[in-house]
């Protein structure tokens, strides 16, 4: 094709001038490929195979004005590849690798970050140790992005955490890493720390049945600078297990019964995940971690009107 040849010339022999005179890459190769446009605001997306990095893209990609960026340690995965093949751009970049992660956030307003926790216990790896790469992991991504000089927001999935609140007497590693996350970017990343928002996701209904529940997230976004250092909750509504498994009942047809256990009966049934999941169960029992205070940047705030929020009856039914 011309065109592509005439740029593609036009890069190769600009490219080497520029740097000699500038020192530096003039950039031009990536206007070529993402013609700038002010009124369009770039988003990428960690996690974008998954819940709630998926579910961000899927929403984002509708948005006018939104331009989104699939991130992913691997495109070559069919879900990966399905959203490439929807028009997406997939970018290959790794939480392990902080260099990846600054080119794959290269020239974007807004990043959306979530962590990966369960898979590193499910592949053997201790409660600590896994905990200790979700946070190594989670420091990285926060680093790479405070060196994207035209990022406007950060927006980070993170959780309450059980050992901060009572003082280490209940222990639930994959929220107290991330709230350890929290803390350090606080004190490490004060620049990124005053354009971050962060998220509280509740127990996904999809443990129960695949939903879309990422709304929220796409509000925190739209709104801005007014969510900047504000947490947001994405847990709007608030089920005991035993409505939860009333309701699943109901619905799917099939006899659920809710029974109360102890975490050593969880721990030695799972193990591991047991014994990270059952102390969570414990926290939201003795008092309500995601109840909204001065930080908090209300639903009508982010615009999300409560009626519009589909329960657990809705994500279930669809
Ligand atoms: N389940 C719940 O009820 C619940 C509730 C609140 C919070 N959470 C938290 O949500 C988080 C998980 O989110 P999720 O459920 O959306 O995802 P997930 O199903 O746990 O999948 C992990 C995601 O991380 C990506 N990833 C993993 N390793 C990576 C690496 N080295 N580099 C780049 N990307 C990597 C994966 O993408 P690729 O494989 O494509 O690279 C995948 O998209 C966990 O931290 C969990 O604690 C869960």
């Amino acid at each position: 094709m011309r065109e592509h040849a005439g740029s593609t010339r036009e890069a190769r022999v600009y490219e080497p001038w520029f740097k000699m005179m500038h020192g530096e890459r003039s950039g031009l190769d990536r206007a070529l490929q993402d013609p700038l446009d002010k009124n369009i605001k770039a988003i990428a997306v960690t996690g974008a195979t998954r819940s709630q990095g998926g579910g961000l893209v899927h929403i984002t990609k509708k948005t006018p004005g939104s331009r989104v960026r699939a991130i992913t340690s691997n495109p070559e995965s069919n879900t990966a590849k399905k959203l490439a093949s929807e028009g997406i751009k997939v970018i290959q970049a790794s939480f392990n690798n902080k260099d990846s992660l600054v080119k794959a956030f290269d020239g974007v307003q807004s990043v959306f970050v979530v962590t990966n926790r369960w898979e590193h216990l499910f592949q053997g790896k201790s409660q600590a140790e896994s905990g200790e790469i979700e946070e190594e992991q989670g420091m990285n991504i926060p680093q790479a992005a405070s060196s994207t000089h035209t990022l406007e927001h950060y927006i980070w999935s993170t959780t309450p955490s059980a050992k901060r609140m009572f003082r280490g007497k209940i222990i639930t590693p994959h929220m107290d890493y991330k709230a350890n996350i929290n803390a350090r970017i606080k004190s490490e990343l004060p620049l990124l720390a005053a354009i971050i928002s962060y998220l509280y996701f509740g127990y996904y209904p999809q443990n129960m049945a695949f939903f879309p529940f990422i709304k929220p997230i796409e509000r925190v976004f739209a709104t801005g600078s007014l969510a900047y250092g504000k947490y947001a909750n994405v847990a709007l509504k608030k089920w005991t297990f035993e409505q939860m498994i009333i309701e699943w009942s109901e619905i799917t047809g099939k006899r659920g019964v809710f029974m109360e256990t102890t975490i050593n009966a969880w721990t030695t049934l799972w193990r591991p995940p047991g014994n990270e999941l059952s102390p969570q169960f414990k926290f939201v029992e003795v008092c309500d971690p995601w109840e909204e205070n001065d930080e908090f940047i209300s639903p009508e705030e982010l615009g999300i009107n409560r009626s519009e929020v589909v329960g657990f009856r809705g994500n279930i039914g669809s």
